[in-house]
Protein backbone atom coordinates (compact mmCIF):
# COMPACT_ATOMS: atom_id res chain seq x y z
CA UNK A 1 0.00 0.00 0.00
CA UNK A 2 1.10 3.90 -0.85
CA UNK A 3 2.33 4.95 1.91
CA UNK A 4 0.96 8.87 2.78
CA UNK A 5 4.17 11.27 2.80
CA UNK A 6 3.81 13.53 5.30
CA UNK A 7 5.51 16.44 5.84
CA UNK A 8 6.48 18.62 8.75
CA UNK A 9 7.68 22.23 8.61
CA UNK A 10 8.47 23.96 12.22
CA UNK A 11 9.92 26.64 14.16
CA UNK A 12 10.64 27.36 17.60
CA UNK A 13 6.48 26.86 18.71
CA UNK A 14 7.15 23.35 18.48
CA UNK A 15 9.99 23.62 21.49
CA UNK A 16 8.33 26.04 23.08
CA UNK A 17 7.01 23.09 25.71
CA UNK A 18 9.94 22.28 26.18
CA UNK A 19 11.11 25.00 27.94
CA UNK A 20 13.06 26.64 24.86
CA UNK A 21 12.34 30.48 24.34
CA UNK A 22 10.65 30.96 20.76
CA UNK A 23 11.99 34.78 19.32
CA UNK A 24 9.26 37.04 18.83
CA UNK A 25 6.80 36.18 21.31
CA UNK A 26 6.50 38.22 24.43
CA UNK A 27 10.11 38.01 26.30
CA UNK A 28 11.11 36.21 23.18
CA UNK A 29 14.83 35.35 22.56
CA UNK A 30 14.53 38.85 20.04
CA UNK A 31 13.04 41.24 22.92
CA UNK A 32 17.04 40.33 25.16
CA UNK A 33 19.41 40.57 22.22
CA UNK A 34 20.36 42.76 19.29
CA UNK A 35 19.51 40.25 16.97
CA UNK A 36 22.37 41.61 14.59
CA UNK A 37 25.08 41.77 16.70
CA UNK A 38 24.65 38.04 17.54
CA UNK A 39 22.68 36.33 14.89
CA UNK A 40 24.50 37.86 11.79
CA UNK A 41 27.93 37.22 9.88
CA UNK A 42 29.10 41.28 10.53
CA UNK A 43 27.83 40.70 14.36
CA UNK A 44 30.33 38.01 14.42
CA UNK A 45 33.03 39.48 12.82
CA UNK A 46 32.46 42.52 15.15
CA UNK A 47 32.61 40.41 17.75
CA UNK A 48 33.40 36.95 18.39
CA UNK A 49 33.28 36.33 22.26
CA UNK A 50 29.72 37.82 22.37
CA UNK A 51 28.48 35.59 19.67
CA UNK A 52 30.49 32.25 20.57
CA UNK A 53 29.14 32.88 24.19
CA UNK A 54 24.99 34.01 22.79
CA UNK A 55 25.16 30.25 21.81
CA UNK A 56 27.32 28.73 24.62
CA UNK A 57 24.30 29.91 26.27
CA UNK A 58 21.78 28.47 24.32
CA UNK A 59 23.89 25.00 24.76
CA UNK A 60 23.82 25.22 28.28
CA UNK A 61 19.83 25.59 28.28
CA UNK A 62 19.28 23.60 25.45
CA UNK A 63 21.34 20.49 27.62
CA UNK A 64 18.54 21.37 30.42
CA UNK A 65 15.27 21.04 28.24
CA UNK A 66 13.78 17.35 26.64
CA UNK A 67 11.73 17.03 23.90
CA UNK A 68 7.73 17.81 24.56
CA UNK A 69 4.62 15.56 23.56
CA UNK A 70 4.82 17.14 20.18
CA UNK A 71 8.55 16.01 18.99
CA UNK A 72 7.42 12.99 20.51
CA UNK A 73 3.91 12.67 18.39
CA UNK A 74 6.42 13.17 15.22
CA UNK A 75 8.58 10.63 15.89
CA UNK A 76 5.68 8.40 16.94
CA UNK A 77 4.03 8.90 13.14
CA UNK A 78 8.02 7.83 11.74
CA UNK A 79 7.80 4.88 13.19
CA UNK A 80 4.08 3.83 11.64
CA UNK A 81 4.52 1.86 8.61
CA UNK A 82 1.47 3.45 7.16
CA UNK A 83 3.39 7.44 7.10
CA UNK A 84 7.13 8.36 5.06
CA UNK A 85 7.33 11.35 7.75
CA UNK A 86 9.76 14.03 6.93
CA UNK A 87 10.73 16.80 9.50
CA UNK A 88 11.89 20.37 7.91
CA UNK A 89 12.92 22.80 10.87
CA UNK A 90 13.82 25.98 11.05
CA UNK A 91 15.29 25.40 14.31
CA UNK A 92 18.72 24.64 15.72
CA UNK A 93 18.04 22.48 18.61
CA UNK A 94 18.38 18.92 18.40
CA UNK A 95 14.40 18.08 20.32
CA UNK A 96 13.39 16.45 16.86
CA UNK A 97 16.59 13.99 16.81
CA UNK A 98 16.09 13.24 20.50
CA UNK A 99 12.45 12.52 20.42
CA UNK A 100 13.46 9.87 17.64
CA UNK A 101 13.10 11.72 14.42
CA UNK A 102 15.41 9.71 12.25
CA UNK A 103 14.82 12.29 8.70
CA UNK A 104 15.62 16.02 9.66
CA UNK A 105 16.24 19.23 7.96
CA UNK A 106 17.72 21.73 9.59
CA UNK A 107 17.46 24.76 7.71
CA UNK A 108 19.17 27.27 9.82
CA UNK A 109 22.05 25.25 11.06
CA UNK A 110 22.68 23.13 14.19
CA UNK A 111 23.33 24.33 18.02
CA UNK A 112 25.21 21.48 18.58
CA UNK A 113 27.71 21.83 15.42
CA UNK A 114 30.57 24.42 14.92
CA UNK A 115 32.38 24.81 11.51
CA UNK A 116 35.34 26.06 9.99
CA UNK A 117 35.61 29.75 9.35
CA UNK A 118 37.58 28.59 6.23
CA UNK A 119 35.79 26.23 4.49
CA UNK A 120 32.11 25.58 5.48
CA UNK A 121 31.95 21.78 4.83
CA UNK A 122 34.33 21.35 7.59
CA UNK A 123 31.79 20.93 10.39
CA UNK A 124 32.71 18.96 13.71
CA UNK A 125 30.28 17.89 16.12
CA UNK A 126 29.78 19.20 20.13
CA UNK A 127 28.86 16.98 23.01
CA UNK A 128 27.66 17.39 26.68
CA UNK A 129 30.47 17.24 27.58
CA UNK A 130 32.43 19.82 25.13
CA UNK A 131 30.01 22.17 23.86
CA UNK A 132 31.62 25.81 25.29
CA UNK A 133 33.38 27.35 22.10
CA UNK A 134 35.25 30.59 21.81
CA UNK A 135 37.27 32.31 18.84
CA UNK A 136 40.23 30.74 20.39
CA UNK A 137 38.78 27.50 20.05
CA UNK A 138 40.86 25.97 16.78
CA UNK A 139 39.49 22.63 14.82
CA UNK A 140 40.91 19.66 14.56
CA UNK A 141 42.08 21.17 11.40
CA UNK A 142 43.70 24.25 12.98
CA UNK A 143 41.12 26.10 11.72
CA UNK A 144 39.41 28.99 13.70
CA UNK A 145 35.55 27.31 14.04
CA UNK A 146 32.32 29.61 14.06
CA UNK A 147 28.53 28.23 15.20
CA UNK A 148 26.99 25.94 12.61
CA UNK A 149 24.29 28.51 12.16
CA UNK A 150 22.45 30.03 8.99
CA UNK A 151 23.05 33.66 10.23
CA UNK A 152 20.81 36.43 8.99
CA UNK A 153 21.54 37.49 5.72
CA UNK A 154 23.33 34.40 5.00
CA UNK A 155 22.58 31.29 2.11
CA UNK A 156 20.24 28.48 3.23
CA UNK A 157 21.94 25.91 1.61
CA UNK A 158 18.65 23.33 2.55
CA UNK A 159 16.14 25.53 1.37
CA UNK A 160 16.39 23.65 -2.53
CA UNK A 161 16.36 20.20 -0.51
CA UNK A 162 13.30 21.40 1.31
CA UNK A 163 11.37 22.77 -1.21
CA UNK A 164 11.47 19.35 -2.58
CA UNK A 165 10.20 17.77 0.08
CA UNK A 166 7.17 20.18 0.32
CA UNK A 167 6.52 19.23 -3.37
CA UNK A 168 6.21 15.70 -2.79
CA UNK A 169 4.10 16.35 0.51
CA UNK A 170 0.56 14.05 0.24
CA UNK A 171 -0.05 16.34 3.71
CA UNK A 172 2.12 19.31 4.51
CA UNK A 173 1.94 20.38 8.39
CA UNK A 174 3.19 23.58 9.69
CA UNK A 175 4.00 24.02 13.36
CA UNK A 176 4.92 26.61 15.58
CA UNK A 177 6.10 29.18 13.58
CA UNK A 178 5.06 33.40 12.59
CA UNK A 179 5.91 32.55 8.71
CA UNK A 180 7.96 35.71 9.35
CA UNK A 181 11.91 34.37 7.63
CA UNK A 182 12.03 33.39 4.16
CA UNK A 183 12.89 31.06 2.79
CA UNK A 184 11.31 29.36 4.99
CA UNK A 185 8.20 30.90 5.19
CA UNK A 186 7.50 30.28 1.83
CA UNK A 187 7.49 26.28 2.07
CA UNK A 188 4.28 25.76 2.55
CA UNK A 189 3.62 27.67 -1.06
CA UNK A 190 5.81 24.58 -2.82
CA UNK A 191 3.00 21.90 -2.31
CA UNK A 192 1.51 20.33 -5.21
CA UNK A 193 -2.00 21.98 -6.00
CA UNK A 194 -4.77 20.41 -3.77
CA UNK A 195 -2.19 19.09 -0.95
CA UNK A 196 -4.23 19.54 2.34
CA UNK A 197 -1.69 21.94 4.57
CA UNK A 198 -2.36 22.01 8.47
CA UNK A 199 -1.25 24.64 10.37
CA UNK A 200 -0.77 24.49 14.20
CA UNK A 201 -0.24 28.16 16.10
CA UNK A 202 -1.78 28.94 19.51
CA UNK A 203 -1.55 32.39 17.31
CA UNK A 204 -0.95 31.61 13.67
CA UNK A 205 0.00 34.26 11.54
CA UNK A 206 -1.88 34.81 8.36
CA UNK A 207 -1.19 32.54 5.28
CA UNK A 208 -2.17 34.90 2.98
CA UNK A 209 -3.81 33.49 -0.53
CA UNK A 210 -1.97 30.08 0.00
CA UNK A 211 -5.19 27.28 -0.95
CA UNK A 212 -6.28 24.37 1.63
CA UNK A 213 -4.83 25.51 4.58
CA UNK A 214 -6.60 23.91 7.41
CA UNK A 215 -5.56 26.11 11.02
CA UNK A 216 -5.27 23.86 13.93
CA UNK A 217 -5.37 26.62 16.89
CA UNK A 218 -3.70 25.07 19.65
CA UNK A 219 -0.46 24.68 21.24
CA UNK A 220 1.69 21.66 19.43
CA UNK A 221 0.95 19.00 21.68
CA UNK A 222 -2.79 19.51 21.53
CA UNK A 223 -2.78 20.30 18.12
CA UNK A 224 -0.52 17.26 16.90
CA UNK A 225 -2.43 15.02 18.65
CA UNK A 226 -5.83 16.61 16.65
CA UNK A 227 -3.21 16.05 13.69
CA UNK A 228 -3.05 11.93 14.22
CA UNK A 229 -5.99 11.78 14.54
CA UNK A 230 -6.41 13.36 11.04
CA UNK A 231 -4.07 11.39 9.36
CA UNK A 232 -5.93 8.13 10.74
CA UNK A 233 -8.51 9.06 8.91
CA UNK A 234 -6.85 9.82 6.03
CA UNK A 235 -6.00 6.47 5.81
CA UNK A 236 -9.52 5.29 5.35
N1 LIG B 1 2.95 25.54 20.36
C1 LIG B 1 2.94 25.91 19.04
N2 LIG B 1 3.30 27.13 18.61
C2 LIG B 1 3.65 28.04 19.55
C3 LIG B 1 3.67 27.75 20.94
C4 LIG B 1 3.30 26.44 21.33
N3 LIG B 1 3.29 26.06 22.63
N4 LIG B 1 4.08 28.88 21.60
C5 LIG B 1 4.29 29.82 20.65
N5 LIG B 1 4.02 29.33 19.43
C6 LIG B 1 4.12 29.98 18.13
C7 LIG B 1 3.90 31.48 18.14
O1 LIG B 1 2.50 31.77 18.06
C8 LIG B 1 4.62 31.89 16.85
O2 LIG B 1 3.76 31.79 15.73
O3 LIG B 1 5.43 29.81 17.66
C9 LIG B 1 5.73 30.85 16.74
C10 LIG B 1 7.08 31.41 17.10
O4 LIG B 1 7.44 32.36 16.12
P1 LIG B 1 8.94 32.92 16.11
O5 LIG B 1 9.33 33.23 17.51
O6 LIG B 1 9.01 33.97 15.06
O7 LIG B 1 9.81 31.65 15.68
P2 LIG B 1 10.07 31.11 14.21
O8 LIG B 1 8.89 31.35 13.32
O9 LIG B 1 10.56 29.73 14.33
O10 LIG B 1 11.29 32.06 13.74
C11 LIG B 1 11.84 31.75 12.47
O11 LIG B 1 13.50 33.46 12.80
O12 LIG B 1 14.93 34.52 14.21
C12 LIG B 1 14.86 33.61 13.19
O13 LIG B 1 16.36 31.88 12.75
C13 LIG B 1 15.35 32.26 13.63
O14 LIG B 1 14.53 30.09 12.97
C14 LIG B 1 14.14 31.37 13.47
C15 LIG B 1 13.29 32.11 12.47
Amino acid sequence: MKKLKVVFSTGAGVSAESGVKTFRDADGLWENYPVMQVASAEGFAADPALVHEFYNARRRQLLEVVPNEAHRLIAELEEDSRFDVKVITQNIDDLHERAGSKDVLHLHGELMKIRSVKDEDYVEELSADDFETTPERRGRNGHPMRPHIVFFNEAVPNITPAMQLAAEADVFVVIGTSLAVYPAAGLMSCVAKGTPIYYIDPNPASTGGVANVTVIREKASVGMKKLVDILHSKLG
